[in-house]
């Protein structure tokens, strides 16, 4: 135990069911003029950008264009929509593709010069961004309370985290009813996803009491609610659980950040096109299995959230992966050059906070071991 830490987040939070509608009221008390809504195309099509416009009227324009996995140039657009426009803060609503672009956007907005320089450090943000209020539509991310960017190079292709102060969103607005119609399978990844951020939280090498009490109590929460929100998306205290689960993961992996797990997830999606979610799957259980030889708090942590061990923990993880369909052996990824996987997994720059050490051979075997 580290009898010395230091924690602060510096996001204000409202949580609960329906306090989406409460946007208008606190755009208004924090003085918020005019605004840009950054919101996944989905809503723009379904019409709730329009709603959510329309009981906003300080939100003066939207920006929808959005990939999964969203691209520098879509960056640059909103953050031109919000010069343009002259916003004093902007909303996000959607999930961490829709977050993290606004996160960026609301940096370059004040920046002089272009997205790319500050994707590859080039450049570094002065502190000036606007504030940013997001309402997450998943329950996964975390995205919601870290500093983390995750964007695409359109021109290369490179996925790549970006941690600035700046990200921080000034306001989290996390309201369960958003995640209601997220499609069984999307529930399934981001609800791993945010297994994974509890986890890494828990054992990376970084780790510290408060985000180990937060990571404790999302992992109580995604295992006994992630299968019921999958099974039955309408189920609103399965959502609520699972809304929850993902904010406390987020504020627990916040400061100590990820290891291994995410580490390996960007060569993964690239290589195998496996979107966040699946890509953390893969490799979720294996190193549970492995970090728990070296980390004795694992075992406690498996039995407190009601495992006989952390061999039984790691069972369920897997079950769960085959229930969900994901894909579990290199075989069904149709990975042909392990060391070369290993190799790129490794020398990400995350895989430091892990707690087991291994080299670009000892993990393609581990790879190989697990199948
Ligand atoms: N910033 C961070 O701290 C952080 C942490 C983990 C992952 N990420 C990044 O976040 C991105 C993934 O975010 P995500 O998993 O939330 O997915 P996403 O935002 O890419 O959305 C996934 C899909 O779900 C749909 N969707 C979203 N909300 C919906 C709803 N309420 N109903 C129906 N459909 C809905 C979207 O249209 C999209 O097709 C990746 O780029 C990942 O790398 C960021
Ligand atoms: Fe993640």
């Amino acid at each position: 135990m580290r009898n010395s830490f230091a924690y602060s987040l510096p996001v204000k939070i409202v949580f609960g069911v329906g306090v989406a509608e409460q946007l208008k009221d606190i755009a208004t008390s924090c003085g918020f003029k005019r605004g840009v809504l950054i919101a996944d195309k989905l809503f723009a099509e379904n019409g709730m950008a329009d709603k959510i416009m329309k009981d906003c009227p300080s939100l003066v324009a939207l920006y929808s264009d959005i990939t999964p996995n969203p691209m520098l140039s879509e960056v640059t657009a909103a953050a031109e929509l919000l010069r343009q426009t002259e916003a004093d803060y902007a909303v996000a609503l959607g999930g961490g593709s829709s977050m993290d672009l606004a996160k960026f956007a609301c940096s370059l907005v004040f920046a002089d010069s272009t997205a790319t320089d500050y994707f590859y450090k080039r450049k570094v943000f002065g502190a000036k961004h606007l504030p940013l209020v997001v309402l997450p539509t998943t329950a996964g991310t975390g995205s919601e309370v870290t500093s983390v960017s995750v964007c695409n190079d359109d021109q290369t292709g490179i996925k790549s985290p970006l941690p600035c102060d700046n990200f921080y969103p000034y306001l989290a607005v996390v309201d369960p009813l958003l995640t209601l119609s997220v499609p069984p399978f999307v529930t399934a990844t981001t609800g791993i996803d945010a297994m994974s951020h509890a986890l890494e939280a828990f054992w990376s090498v970084n780790h510290q009491p408060v985000c180990d009490m937060y990571a404790e109590k999302s992992l109580e929460l995604i295992f006994s609610h992630l299968e019921k929100a999958y099974l039955c998306g309408e189920d609103i205290e399965a959502r609520s659980a699972m809304s929850l689960g993902a904010l406390y993961a987020g504020l627990a992996f916040a400061l100590p950040k990820t290891a291994a797990v995410h580490a390996c997830s960007y060569p993964l999606s690239i290589r195998y096109h496996l979107n966040h979610g699946e890509a953390c799957a893969f490799t979720l259980d294996m190193f549970l299995r492995e970090n728990a030889s070296v980390d004795g708090r694992l075992h406690t942590l498996a039995q407190k959230l009601g495992f006989r061990g952390v061999g039984a923990m790691a069972d369920k993880i897997k079950d769960f992966k085959e229930k969900f369909g994901f894909k579990t052996t290199l075989k069904a990824l149709g990975c042909e050059d392990v060391a070369a996987l290993a190799a790129e997994c490794q020398s990400h720059p995350l895989f430091q906070n892990n707690p087991k050490k291994f080299t670009a051979k000892s993990l393609a075997e581990v790879f190989c071991y697990y199948g």
